[in-house]
């Protein structure tokens, strides 16, 4: 076995061919890309992937106990961890390395009156429409696109119309009859509740439907304390809510999920140069973090598509099991939600550009981010069956060792003879670096089985020689080579593979 001692001139080159060696990155996993193997294009792959994720920790359904709550998950400690690994990656990427942009993190429950002015008290609908006979519920845009057309490009009048032109043969997938659904009427998708304790004062007030209105709300007060000028954006992260009508396909569409949302500030006449530069920095980030290029693509909406506020939007689709889907909407907002708060509220929220001497109100260009979508575009992505059908069968989560949840695993050979005192003392070592799992039930076999399953990049083995020269076996997750390493120098060398 080679041995990656960090002691000789070699040391760089090695370890960086080791590096290399990661799924995605160079010629191992080129061999292994030519292996049969089950690829996220087939539409069973989903099926297979959510077995994988409740199988090993990382979503659970909702309130399992009580029979299920529909369309609702829990994350379990491996999808923590991946999720945490994803919101780190945004925030230090979108705010920490970049000089223009700020945090923020607001309520989910804002004034009413915020709603009114962003127009979604009026205008958030989905068209809905029920089975008379089986009662099921439906979003009339679905049902039409199953039979083929694109219903991105209709506006709600235009959508009626080709629903009342089919209305006699579309067929309820519940019940199998035809001709039984009502007309689409507007179904409003924000969550109401009501706050106060003192009865008869209570004030309804919504759960917030985007995190963005947070970030319009507090723009006065982020410029008047914070040295901020324009153009500059403002970052935050965090649950939103809507009452979809048909909430499907595993965690992609869900009523409670957490966005990634940035509003980035700019001077008017700037907002086409600010909205290619953040198309073209939010797809290379998603290159950053391992996502095949073959699965993204940038898609214009044609201007009927569009939201009420937006004069352009792009988004990045990621291709699932299931089609193409959208990841990340990047929007140009113009100058709508400001000046509708400044109409509603009566607040001045007009922008001195000192370097201009003028007054204005901003642009803003938003790209939004759900954290939810993106964890299953990253499962989807790294999930690869190799040698399918053999005995030497194995499931792996090929992901950027950055996103793992777990960094390495740590086996003693055997429960005894001192080696899991050994294999504790590298545990204490390692886990002040990084999520590591210490691990001694089963064959070795099975242990690197699981954690291959859980996207490990690296795992240890402690065994009779390791107590002799304080040397393990450091098996690789991609190639599942092994190379033996000094036990000292295992912080430095793994600490620089995972993060570097
Ligand atoms: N502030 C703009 C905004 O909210 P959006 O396109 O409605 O725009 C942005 O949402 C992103 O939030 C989407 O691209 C998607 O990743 C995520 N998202 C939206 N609705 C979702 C849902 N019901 N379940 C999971 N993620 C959702």
């Amino acid at each position: 076995m080679k041995s990656l001692r960090p002691e000789s001139i070699n040391h760089f080159k090695i370890t960086l061919a080791w590096a290399l060696t990661f799924n995605g990155y160079g010629p191992v996993a080129e061999e292994i890309e030519k292996k049969p193997k089950k690829t996220p294009r087939d539409a069973d792959t989903l099926k297979d992937i959510v077995a994988l994720t409740k199988r090993r920790g990382f979503v659970f359904p909702g309130s399992e106990i009580y029979g299920g709550l529909s369309n609702t998950f829990d994350y379990g400690p491996y999808g923590v961890e991946l999720m945490r690994n994803l919101r780190n990656l945004w925030w230090k990427s979108f705010v920490l390395e970049r000089d223009d942009v700020v945090g923020l993190d607001s309520s989910i429950i804002l004034h009413p009156k915020v709603w009114e002015a962003s127009g979604h008290v009026g205008s958030f609908n989905d068209p809905l429409i029920d089975c008379k006979n089986c009662k099921s519920r439906f979003r009339a845009d679905h049902i039409l696109e199953e039979t083929g057309v694109d219903t991105k490009k209709l506006t709600l009048e235009s959508l009626v119309e080709a629903f009342r032109a089919r209305q006699e043969t579309l067929q309820c997938s519940v019940c199998g009859n035809k001709g039984t659904f009502t007309e689409p009427r507007q179904f409003n998708l924000m969550f109401s509740t009501k706050t106060g304790s003192v009865s008869g004062s209570d004030l309804e007030v919504y759960l917030r439907p985007e995190t963005a209105q947070g970030i319009f709300i507090n723009f006065k007060n982020i410029t008047d304390t914070c040295r901020v000028k324009i153009p500059f954006g403002v970052a935050q992260v965090g649950k939103s809510f809507r009452n979809e009508i048909v909430a499907r396909q595993f965690v992609f569409r869900t009523r409670e999920f957490e966005q990634l949302e940035l509003e980035f500030f700019c001077a008017p006449g700037s907002q086409k140069e600010w909205f290619e530069h953040w198309c073209a920095f939010c797809m290379n980030w998603l290159y950053s973090i391992g996502l095949k290029k073959e699965n993204l693509r940038l898609r214009q909406h044609d201007p009927e598509e569009r939201s009420h506020y937006s004069e352009n939007t792009a988004d990045i689709e990621y291709k699932f099991p299931f089609g193409w889907g959208e990841l990340w909407g990047i929007a140009s907002r113009t100058d709508y939600d400001l000046t509708q708060h400044v109409k509603v509220s009566k607040k001045n929220l007009e922008y001195f550009d000192s370097e201009t001497n003028t007054k204005y109100i901003p642009y803003v260009v938003e790209p939004s981010l759900g954290l939810n979508r993106l964890t299953l575009a990253v499962l989807c992505d790294s999930y690869l069956v190799e040698k399918e059908g053999t005995p030497e069968q194995r499931i792996v989560l090929g992901m950027n060792p950055k996103l793992s949840p777990v960094k390495v695993g740590i086996f003693p050979l055997q429960k005894k003879d001192g080696l899991p005192e050994l294999a504790m003392e590298i545990h204490r070592k390692l886990s002040k670096l990084f999520p590591v799992e210490y691990d001694v039930s089963g064959s070795i076999g099975k242990r690197y089985y699981r954690q291959d399953e859980l996207g490990t990049p690296f795992c240890i083995t402690v065994d009779y020689d390791s107590l002799k020269d304080r040397t393990v076996t450091v098996r690789l997750r991609d190639t599942t080579e092994q190379k033996r390493e000094k036990i000292d120098s295992l912080p430095e060398i793994l600490n620089r593979l995972i993060f570097s």
